[in-house]
């Protein structure tokens, strides 16, 4: 057994690796894993047992909290390989402190910062050679975090795992998407959760989702309703982006929905190239209006796993409204590009958003 010098991590390697019977050509979005596991264990009040370990089942106490209760949270990012042959992640801080402040909202132990980020880079190098050399390609890391004291009286966890495990990936969605504005479910509502990456935002959506696709739709655009209008959120697996006239639009952080490392740097990146952009409530009405008057140009998806997805069209109760071709989505069709030749090093990477291996 090895021990990484900082943090102590100790780190137990696989006898064997199962890297070559991966077929890498047909990569199913969270099939595969990666050999190895980062764990860190809050004990005693202290962060402890820290270390690398074979990817495998856990042992846990049925009367864990965190199964009960649902006190666990989790994160998205991702490794990509670069063309010098780097591995760089993309902005590993910003979702290590969306790890924090989900922790915070959910009366969990935050993990320090220095655990989150040494562990994840000793995690890499012990797996770069899992991080996929195709296009379109890379390495999903999914941190999270959950109490795991035996104890199924309500309240917060006295004790957390934090672990962080790794899955070659291909694309989220292999087709643009058919986005249903959903009015009767929803997935947050204000002074709730639904900024927090809890994983008790997902299972409620599911249903949902069925139902949705029984009427032909792929994705759920979530809404609120206030003072009798009804604004959009996001789209679950990504925050949702509409591009009216020439002005870009997304729903303002007002606590019901996720703020998204994509959706900031797609921000950052609109104003870069002095695209006017309008983080504010944006209301169904508006964009249906926009949609029949020719205005809606361009509407996407944004986020990890997702990456950039174009929406092929938007349902709300019987209407629906088919969106210009991919090949006039200008915007959406920029930032892709952008992003990606910012994260493959084919860009100059402005705002210090990689960090190497
Ligand atoms: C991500 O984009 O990383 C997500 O967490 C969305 C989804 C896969 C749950």
């Amino acid at each position: 057994m090895e021990t990484l010098e900082r943090l102590n991590i100790d780190i137990e390697r696989v006898a064997n690796s199962r890297l070559e019977g991966v077929d890498f050509d047909n990569l199913k979005f969270g099939h595969v894993k990666s050999d190895h596991m980062f764990i860190a264990q809050y004990r005693n009040g202290q962060w402890t047992n820290i270390s690398i370990k074979p990817y495998d089942y856990l042992q846990l106490s049925p009367a864990c909290i965190g199964m009960h209760y649902g006190q666990m949270i989790f994160e998205g990012l991702k490794a990509f390989r670069l063309e010098d042959g780097r591995i760089g992640i993309f902005r590993p801080e910003a979702n290590m402190r969306r790890l924090q402040r989900s922790a915070e909202r959910l009366a969990m132990e935050p993990v320090p910062a220095d655990i989150f980020m040494e562990g994840l880079q000793a995690l890499l190098e012990v797996d770069k050679s899992w991080v996929p050399h195709g296009e379109e390609q890379s390495l999903y890391i999914r941190p999270f975090q959950f109490g795991d004291e035996p104890n199924i009286g309500v309240k917060a966890s006295e004790t957390y795992s934090f672990i962080i495990f790794t899955c070659p990936v291909g694309k989220y969605y292999d087709k643009p998407v058919n986005v249903f504005v959903e009015d009767t479910y929803i997935r947050a509502a204000r002074g709730g959760v639904g900024e927090a990456k809890a994983a008790g935002n997902y299972a409620p959506t599911l249903l949902p989702a069925r139902k949705i696709k029984e009427k032909g739709y792929d994705q759920i655009l979530w809404s609120q309703r206030v003072d009798d209008t009804l604004y959009a959120g996001e789209i679950g697996t990504m925050n949702f982006f509409v591009q009216i006239g020439d002005k870009l639009i997304t729903p303002e952080l007002d606590g019901t929905i996720l703020p998204g490392v994509t959706r900031d740097s797609i921000i950052q990146l609109a104003k870069d190239e002095g695209i006017e952009v309008e983080e504010r409530m944006i209301s169904v009405k508006e964009i249906f209006k926009a949609a029949e008057t020719g205005q809606l140009k361009d509407a996407f998806g944004a986020g990890t796993a997702a990456v950039i997805t174009y929406i092929a069209g938007l349902g709300y109760h019987d209407r629906h409204y088919d969106l210009p071709p991919i090949s006039e989505r200008k915007l959406s069709t920029f930032f892709k590009q952008k992003l990606n030749n910012i994260r493959l090093g084919k860009e100059a990477d402005v705002h210090n958003w990689m960090t190497y291996v």
